[in-house]
């Protein structure tokens, strides 16, 4: 989609999301004085070292050093792109991400989007007013649908015929040239007459998660073949990353507490109608780690529900398969299997609501349905049995990301085979152990330039303070700037949080420069900290006259200096600026 996001926008954006709401929804945080804490979710912890703080926005890891905004806990907690983050965060705040139009940044899909919508519209009016209306209502009714589930899942009718659509919406080359591309023509080769993709169906539109309609499932009135007709893949529909019914969840309920995955449009639509609004179906597809990930993104707990069949029973592994990697500390995953015969829509609608949750509170564990499975065919007593099991465990289990859930999985394998197997630690990624830094002397050892920008970044409201030694603006080096630039940032904006302040330099190049001095005074009490940013100041300042004193000396020595050089010179020498201490300038890496 075209533009850039706007920086105000980001700062908005980490202003409204609380971070600490926004972890505490994915890794259960405990309240530890100012501040929370959690194991990290970054690596195999047993005590808590990953900290939440309100005041900064930040997290921050002792243990491994992760640290970051809500954005970057989302890109990295939940292997989500920057776009997808802010989205993310947006859709939590009910806010539509603005782009800055600069018309050259890829192609415009609006056309599409609203050609859908038109397509949705028209059949949701045929479903009311066209001549075979009767016979898609009576179907629907015999279904078991209510009028207020089918108006707001948009379940429409697309009448019999070649071109109802396209009479309506595509009189024009134009229009029709939107239709086929969103997908809802048809022809019998490339040149052939263009025709209605859906026809005599009931329509139900696929909705992204802004609500806006991406594709359609078409499903026939009674038995024929084939029973569903999909959108085609489209430049703005892929099957294997849209959940049907989770924008529809999202609408329905405020706090997500876990997402059911059902095969059907049908299920979605009737657990809803029974109360059950957290219902998701793939689209005719297995699930898919894109899936996953945008299920993680809304909550963390999923139940697959299958049928209890053999093909149910497959497709229920394959899910486990591609859940594995995602298994992250927080998040859970658990199965349903069905009794034969039954879908969730029949078996809701013959047990009712409460039955249907009772067996979904029983659902299966995927730690038991792994085990289970595995050793289903094992001869469990026999020494060849469990070292096949082991065999077969060790290697689904190394799929897991590091973490408790990890170790535990280990500990039963070990448990369960009666052989110690505890799983070799990885180090993948991650710096070693850094220890808590307990004391501020650091910040004495650092060079000032380091350590203004290091106090300004995480205590923005430095900025604020009257008076604020300038001389230093002179030296020409490139940290100067880099702290310029913070000044003004702040002097216009003086109540940027520190996240907001370091989302600024995302995607440049000392952007990972100041995450570490971020992450480096992260554990540092404010106390005495502006006196230490002023005094800071002051021998930059210093060194500001140290280094111009020492450029006229030498110029005098060498080409001699003008009437306005000397007259400086003199000035300098005479008022020896007295910083604290002069440093060194020297910047590392
Ligand atoms: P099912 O055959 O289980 O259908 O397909 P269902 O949802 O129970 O439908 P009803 O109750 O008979 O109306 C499950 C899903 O598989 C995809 C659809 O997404 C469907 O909801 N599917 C199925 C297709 O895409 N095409 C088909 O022909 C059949
Ligand atoms: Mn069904």
């Amino acid at each position: 989609m075209a533009g850039r996001i706007p920086p105000h926008f980001i700062d908005e954006l980490i202003n409204r999301v609380d971070i600490v709401d926004l972890i505490n929804s994915r890794i259960p945080l405990k309240k530890a004085g100012k501040e929370y804490q959690a194991c990290c979710p970054f690596h195999d912890e047993k005590t808590p070292s990953f900290t939440v703080n309100r005041e900064k926005q930040f997290y921050h890891c002792f243990g491994c050093g992760a640290h970051g905004t809500a954005i970057g806990f989302l890109m990295e907690y939940e292997n989500a792109g920057f776009v997808d983050a802010i989205e993310e965060l947006a859709g939590m705040q009910g806010l539509e991400v603005p782009r800055e139009s600069s018309g050259s940044e890829g192609p415009d899909y609006r056309p599409l989007y609203e050609t859908l919508e038109k397509s949705a519209r028209f059949f949701q009016w045929q479903l009311r007013k066209h001549p075979d209306a009767p016979r898609a209502v009576e179907y629907l009714k015999q279904r078991g649908l209510s009028g207020e589930i089918a108006a707001e899942f948009g379940i429409g009718f697309a009448p019999p015929g070649w071109r109802n659509l396209i009479d309506q919406l595509g009189q024009e080359q134009q229009t029709l040239n939107l239709l086929t591309q969103c997908g809802m023509t048809s022809s019998r080769d490339d040149s052939g007459d263009p025709y209605d993709r859906f026809r005599d169906r009931i329509m139900f539109p696929i909705r992204n998660h802004r609500g806006q309609v991406i594709a359609f499932g078409g499903r026939i009135l009674g038995d024929g073949k084939p029973k569903y007709l999909n959108s085609p893949e489209t430049p703005i529909f892929h099957k294997g990353k849209e959940l049907y019914g989770l924008y529809e969840a999202r609408k329905a309920l405020r706090n997500i507490d876990r997402l059911l995955v059902v095969e059907g449009y049908m299920d979605v639509v009737a657990l809803a109608q029974f109360n059950i609004r957290y219902a998701v179906a793939t689209l005719g597809t297995a699930t898919t780690a894109e899936h996953l990930e945008r299920i993680f993104r809304t909550t963390h707990e999923v139940i697959f529900c299958f049928d209890g069949d053999r093909a149910g029973r497959d497709a229920g592994w394959k899910a486990l398969e591609t859940a594995l990697p995602l298994m992250k500390d927080g998040r859970e995953a658990r199965f349903l299997f069905l009794p034969d015969g039954e879908d969730p829509d029949t078996l809701v609608r013959k047990t009712g609501t409460d039955a249907f949750e009772t067996l979904l509170a029983n659902a299966t564990p995927l730690s038991d349905f792994l085990f289970d499975k595995l050793a289903r065919d094992i001869d469990m007593h026999s020494l060849g049995g469990r070292a096949k099991l082991a065999e077969q465990a060790k290697p689904m289990l190394n799929r897991l990301p590091t973490g408790v859930f990890r170790t535990m999985m280990f500990h039963k394998l070990s448990e369960t085979v009666g052989v110690d197997l505890s799983e070799q630690t990885t180090t993948e990624g991650r710096p070693a152990r850094q220890r808590p830094l307990k004391s501020r002397s650091f910040l004495g050892t650092m060079p000032p330039l380091r350590r203004a920008i290091a106090l300004l970044l995480t205590h923005p409201q430095f900025a604020q303070i009257e008076n604020l030694p300038g001389q230093w603006q002179q030296i020409s080096m490139p940290g100067i700037t880099l702290l310029q630039e913070l000044l003004e940032i702040l002097q216009t904006q003086p109540n940027l949080k520190p996240a907001a302040l370091l989302e600024r330099w995302r995607g440049r190049e000392e952007e990972k420069h100041l995450i570490k001095l971020s992450a480096l005074m992260f554990p540092l009490q404010e106390e005495g900290l502006a006196t230490e940013f002023v005094a800071t100041l002051k021998s930059l300042d210093a060194k500001q006259h140290e280094l111009e004193t020492d450029q006229l000396l030498q110029k005098a020595q060498s080409t001699g200096l003008s009437d306005a050089e000397k007259q400086r010179l003199n000035q300098l020498l005479k008022s020896r600026v007295q910083g604290p201490e002069t440093g060194t300038l020297v910047d590392e890496d």
